[in-house]
């Protein structure tokens, strides 16, 4: 594979091909963890993980996917370290890129990701920022492949704030495998002009498609499937529009009866977590039987070490 030693800031630092390979890397560890069996390929290898906003799946996910490979990981929290306080991020940078093997961040601009990686000199990996969320595009891409057994084609409708990180990295996503991504939210929460275009770019070459549509009732049909995140994500909760956001928000909400409306038996609904059930998503369709919510949480771990070992191992 060619992603030895090479950043994961976005889906955009991996082609179509390689994107191709993560996932059948991913599905290999998953069926060697299953089967009992741990290589440690990451000897040796030392991993930090900056994190500036909270996280359980993400961060368990790297965690436990040095562990399984035989790397040692440091947490470093916020107010764990300088970093941002008295230290600025460029000196933080440089000292962790000569202490560590890879860094993952969590945090707010892209920006801050993008210095990290130019500074260092390690790999770094993106673990969530304001704009983007591309570890949970694999775990999501994942999911969907191993329940319909194929992506190009299918048609997947995210409801809601479509303007948020997942939404950017599932629609992306999607893009790069060929899929039918379909936005629906308000004209105020359609996906970042900039990511439209670079994924409507991709699409061209794919085969994928790419739709905006307002209106829940007619984007949603025949939807293969459903996707939600909260209306609200982390940074964003002190913002001037939270009243306003949820109130327009409701319409888009993925329930029982949202289901009904795609007018296929096989829709299957997922989310990153965590869920705001009630919100985003009713109880009822998060525990159905058309939910994968916790495969896809599962699939963060599999998806995640398959990013790990890609950069760093020398063999696999
Ligand atoms: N989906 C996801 O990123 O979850 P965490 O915030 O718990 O890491
Ligand atoms: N959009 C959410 C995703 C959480 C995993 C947030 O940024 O809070």
């Amino acid at each position: 594979m060619t992603l030895v030693g090479k950043s994961f800031l976005s889906l955009r630092d991996v082609s179509p091909f390689e994107l191709r390979e993560l996932l059948q890397l991913a599905r290999q560890l998953k069926a060697e963890k299953k089967a009992g069996q741990f290589p440690h390929r990451l000897q040796n290898k030392n991993i930090a993980l900056l994190f500036e906003k909270m996280s359980t799946r993400t961060r368990s996910a790297f965690s436990v996917a040095c562990h399984d490979e035989g790397a040692r990981v440091d947490f470093l929290g916020i107010g764990d370290i300088h970093f941002g306080k008295k230290e600025s991020l460029e000196d933080t940078a440089r000292v962790l890129g000569r202490f560590y093997d890879g860094l993952v961040y969590r945090g707010f601009a892209q920006k801050t990701v993008e210095t990290l990686a130019q500074l260092s000199g390690v790999p770094v990996w993106n673990a969530l920022t304001d704009e983007e969320h591309p570890t949970q595009a694999l775990a999501f891409l994942m999911t969907l492949e191993e329940h319909f057994s194929h992506l190009a084609g299918l048609r997947v409708v995210y409801m809601g704030d479509a303007a948020n990180n997942v939404a950017h990295s599932l629609m992306v996503a999607c893009a790069m495998v060929g899929a039918h991504f379909v936005a629906c939210a308000p004209q105020a929460y359609m996906p970042a002009t900039e990511q439209l275009n670079y994924a409507r770019h991709l699409c061209q070459e794919t085969g994928g498609s790419l739709t905006l549509d307002p209106n829940p009732q007619t984007a949603v049909r025949g939807a293969d499937a459903l996707y939600t995140d909260v209306w609200v994500s982390m940074g964003f909760e002190n913002g001037p529009d939270v009243a306003e956001r949820v109130s327009v928000l409701k319409p888009y909400q993925v329930n029982a009866a949202l289901l009904q409306a795609t007018g296929v038996s096989h829709t299957v609904f997922l989310h990153c977590l965590p869920a705001n059930k009630g919100m985003e998503v009713s109880s009822e369709v998060f525990e159905s039987k058309q939910s994968l919510v916790f495969e896809e949480a599962e699939n963060r771990l599999h998806t995640i070490k398959a990013l790990l070992v890609a950069g760093l191992a020398k063999e696999f």
